[in-house]
């Protein structure tokens, strides 16, 4: 490790020691998800089970609650539910990354941890370049930074970056952000031997690509995997116009499932679908883990999305990862589950009852004072109508006839209720987990996902109140 480098984690690491207290007397520190120790945190990355233990890695910001030159923090698991703070994985001290240790992903070879990421460098007039790097870890806590491994091919601009990489057969494959010279968001995907030298084989999707039409000046954090059959893209897109109740974001992520010609680097593929139909969600990264399943961490937030606006700043630091979710391809549906560790969280069992019939008045559900807690509702097919209402932190509403679910909110800027909104068929169930400042619904079985940060001013346990029409087959609720 370099003095630079030392000297920037202690920095960083004095940074979290002065402002412990502040921070951690923050009322909306959230109790079950991963932020910052201080300062700003944004996207996952390298997100991997590495030695059995899951190892998640944090876009970081110690010294502000804005943007900058990033480091990558760390947590690791045993069990994605209990996580522990690992010392600082990467500090933005060479020349190929001085503006930060930008976003990228993470894989195993010979028993090492590898960290791809990208090399973020500006000079005085704000002209930028990019280095996809390297770093190598044999004990998945300290890294050997390797430097530069691929250089900016021809063709696009400098708005290049995120590298997500993974193995087939005996090759390596990285997708990488990127923005082509007609300043338009593309994917790029490219090819390595023996993951040191890499070749460019050229855009595999993007705006005006694949049938798209105009669709973004830059795509962010890309992912790309196998998932029960089909091959699904994950980009991150920036400058999609609102369509209606897509798009509503500042920026969006979302998914196409295709196929990956890898022989002639080609992905034919469908619709871009938004991953997530709430007001935080962007950058997510997927990994492979030891069972087999395809996990998923977004970022809750959005970039440049009242960021400065957040109550948190107050106590100096801003944003959180979602929980963990398992990615499933089924009946031609991705379908988002919390993963089922989360069940651990689980302790005393507020409410379980069964053939609810709802109707005009508002029920109260007796839950307890200041908890933070999961809701679970299946619903019979009778249902015409539901209204849960979680005090002031947010409202959850679904009318059969226009088949239409949403999430309300009190905005944090203007304290004005917002609301989000998707179609959705039947709804036949709807699984609920409120922190202290943040709200995750997913319905249907993970058809549909609805992330929200939520800034109440009082706890909302005691204000869980539900009505509409039809039959609630069964409700359970657990304090976390
Ligand atoms: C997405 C992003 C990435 C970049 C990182 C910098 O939120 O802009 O493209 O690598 O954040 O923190």
């Amino acid at each position: 490790m370099t003095e630079r480098e030392q000297e920037l984690i202690r920095l960083a690491e004095e940074e979290v020691e002065k402002n412990k207290k502040v921070v951690e007397s923050d009322p909306y520190r959230l109790r079950f998800h991963l932020m910052p120790p201080v300062g700003l945190l944004n996207d996952p990355n390298g997100f991997i089970q590495w030695n059995g233990t899951y190892h998640l890695f944090y876009q970081w910001m110690p010294f502000k609650t804005g943007h900058g030159a990033k480091y990558w923090g760390h947590y690791s698991s045993a069990d994605l539910v209990s996580w522990k703070h690992e010392p600082v994985a990467l500090a933005p001290s060479e020349w190929f990354e001085v503006n930060g240790c930008y976003s990228g992903s993470a894989i195993e070879h010979d028993g090492n941890m590898v960290l791809f990421y990208t090399g973020n460098v500006k000079d005085e007039a704000g002209n930028r370049e990019t280095y996809q790097c390297m770093a190598v870890s044999e004990n998945g806590v300290t890294f050997d930074k390797k430097g530069p491994v691929v250089e900016l091919p021809e063709g696009y601009t400098a708005h290049f970056r995120d590298p997500k990489v993974w193995k087939k057969g005996s090759e390596w494959y990285m997708v990488v952000g990127a923005q082509s010279e007609d300043l338009t968001g593309k994917v790029a995907l490219l090819r390595s031997a023996d993951f040191k030298e890499w070749q460019h084989l050229g855009a595999i999707a993007g705006s005006g690509m694949n049938g798209l039409g105009d669709f973004g000046y830059m795509w962010e954090c890309p992912d790309l995997f196998k998932l029960d059959g089909v091959d699904v893209l994950i980009a991150s897109p920036q400058g999609l116009e609102s369509d209606g109740m897509k798009y509503q974001n500042v920026y969006q992520a979302g998914y196409f499932i295709g196929n990956l010609d890898y022989e002639n680097a080609t992905f034919e593929h469908g619709d871009f679908v938004e991953l997530d139909r709430g007001f935080e969600f962007y950058a997510p990264q997927t990994t492979l883990d030891e069972k087999g399943r395809r996990l998923m961490v977004g970022w809750m937030g959005v970039p440049e999305q009242d960021e400065d606006k957040h109550p948190t700043i107050a106590h100096k630091w801003i944003h959180a990862l979602t929980l963990p979710r398992e990615l499933k391809w089924v009946d031609g549906k991705l379908l988002q589950v919390p993963v089922e560790e989360l069940a651990k969280m689980r302790q005393e069992n507020l409410v379980e009852l069964s053939d609810v019939q709802l109707s005009e008045d508002k029920v109260g559900l007796a839950m307890e004072e200041g908890g933070t807690f999961e809701m679970n509702f299946s619903f019979g097919r009778d249902l015409s109508s539901f209204d849960l209402n979680l005090g002031e932190a947010a409202q959850l509403t679904y009318d059969a006839s226009s088949s239409v679910f949403s999430l309300h909110r009190k905005s944090f800027v203007t304290g004005e209720w917002e609301t989000r909104s998707c179609k959705l068929g039947a709804m036949t169930e709807l699984r609920a987990f409120l922190d202290t400042s943040s709200i995750e619904v997913f319905l249907n079985g993970g058809e549909e996902v609805f992330t929200a940060r939520v800034f109440p001013d009082v706890s909302v346990a005691g204000e869980v109140r539900v009505s509409g029409s039809g039959t609630v087959e069964k409700v359970q609720a657990w304090e976390l």
